[in-house]
């Protein structure tokens, strides 16, 4: 008798156990610890999202309790609702062979997953940086997967490659420039140079640099790749091939000399708009905007969106991704971390809807707790 009650009690114990692991959450709250199915904080920094039958799916970087390498990899979670993700495990791991791209402690970082509607394929690009070299590489990681994914290759974007809008003009001027005439940044004699193309003319044999970075797929189903380029002064958007595994050659820059990281894009009524952070490596620092036409430019530069107390620094974050609620017809989420660099692993989840003014301007207010569920825009 007296075991059987022992057992009853472990049986409940447990049950009461699991179900406190899997309470369900109601709310988003942004800035919070925002546990798993399984009650951890959610391990997907930097990430970006994808929605596949009827699913979301959370990319992001698998971060340690210490330290700045990647030691897993890539993580990934699914939810349907946006607010209860369930662990679904590591997506892309690091590589156990010492020398491979991917090697353990290597650094992944700002994974963007995309499905190829031509191919079926989802793919992968990621910010990635050589074991033991610090940011120096600047390369750009390759996956495709079925599941799971299969890493491709690193490398430096369009090789070889000018700007799609350089003239034969401009390219002899830019080639001209030597760095060793620019030694002091920031005068206006290198701001000029850098401008016309200084650092771009220098990685045009080796490819471009690419560090903080993002995957845009247009309605046509043309993809993009939106990354941090000459020493993350310039942003370059960059043509996918049609199975989103190499580039077309054919790139633009961005605000050369603007020095914009964490770049977010996302498109509403024909009009492109991109959400960037400045250059303060964890720490945050003022958002910026920008609006264009068309991918290809011109690119105008616009205050930041963030309005409200703490807006100067973006209320302590720095963007990863922008995505659309699905059912919704402007329901838009910005998507950014809160780094904690003393414990990446425990830095926090920012996301918060995007209201618009009459004329279209995209505009972030805080908010302590919303729902996908109940947001008006939901239709
Ligand atoms: C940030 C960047 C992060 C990470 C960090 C390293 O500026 O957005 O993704 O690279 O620097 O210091």
């Amino acid at each position: 008798m007296k075991l059987k009650r022992i057992l009853i009690f472990c049986v409940w114990g447990l049950v009461m156990a699991a179900s406190v692991g899997a309470q369900s959450l109601e709310r988003i709250t942004p800035g919070q610890e925002w546990p798993d199915r399984k009650g951890e904080h959610i391990n997907a920094h930097g990430g970006g999202l994808l929605f596949h039958e009827g699913k979301y799916y959370w990319y992001g970087e698998n971060r340690p309790a210490r330290g700045f390498t990647t030691e897993v990899g890539v993580e990934v979670y699914s939810s349907s609702d946006l607010m209860n993700w369930e662990d679904e495990g590591v997506a892309l791991a690091v590589s156990e062979e010492a020398g491979h791209d991917i090697e353990r402690g290597c650094i992944m970082e700002r994974p963007k997953v995309v499905r190829n509607p031509k191919t079926g394929k989802f793919v992968m690009l990621f910010h990635l940086e050589l074991k033991g070299k610090g940011y120096a590489a600047a390369r750009v990681g390759f996956a495709e997967s079925d599941s799971p994914f299969r890493f491709i290759r690193s490398l430096r974007p369009n090789a070889g490659k000018w700007p799609t809008d350089f003239s034969r003009r401009d390219i002899r001027k830019a080639k001209k420039l030597k760095e060793a005439d620019y030694k002091e940044w920031w005068t206006p004699e290198w701001r000029e140079a850098i401008r016309e193309g200084l650092l771009l003319a220098r990685d045009v044999p080796g490819g471009q640099m690419s560090r903080d970075m993002t995957v845009y797929v247009d309605d046509d189903g043309k993809a993009y790749h939106i990354y941090s380029a000459e020493e993350n002064l310039t942003l370059n958007l960059a043509e996918l091939t049609d199975d989103y595994l190499d580039y077309t050659g054919r790139y633009v820059r961005i605000a050369p000399g603007g020095q914009n990281e964490a770049p977010t894009i996302f498109k509403r009524d024909g009009v492109y708009w991109m959400i960037t952070s400045g250059c303060t490596g964890w720490a945050p620092n003022e958002a910026r905007m920008f609006k264009a036409a068309s991918l290809w430019g011109p690119w105008e530069q616009l205050p930041s969106p963030f309005v409200g107390k703490d807006a100067k620094k973006s209320f302590h974050t720095q963007g990863t991704y922008i995505f659309k609620v699905e059912g919704t017809e402007d329901g838009f989420v910005f998507m950014a971390d809160r780094w904690n660099p003393q414990s990446l692993k425990n830095s926090r989840h920012i996301w918060l809807p995007i209201d618009f003014e009459a004329d279209g301007t995209p505009v972030i207010r805080w908010v302590d707790s919303w729902s996908p569920k109940e947001w008006k825009s939901i239709r």
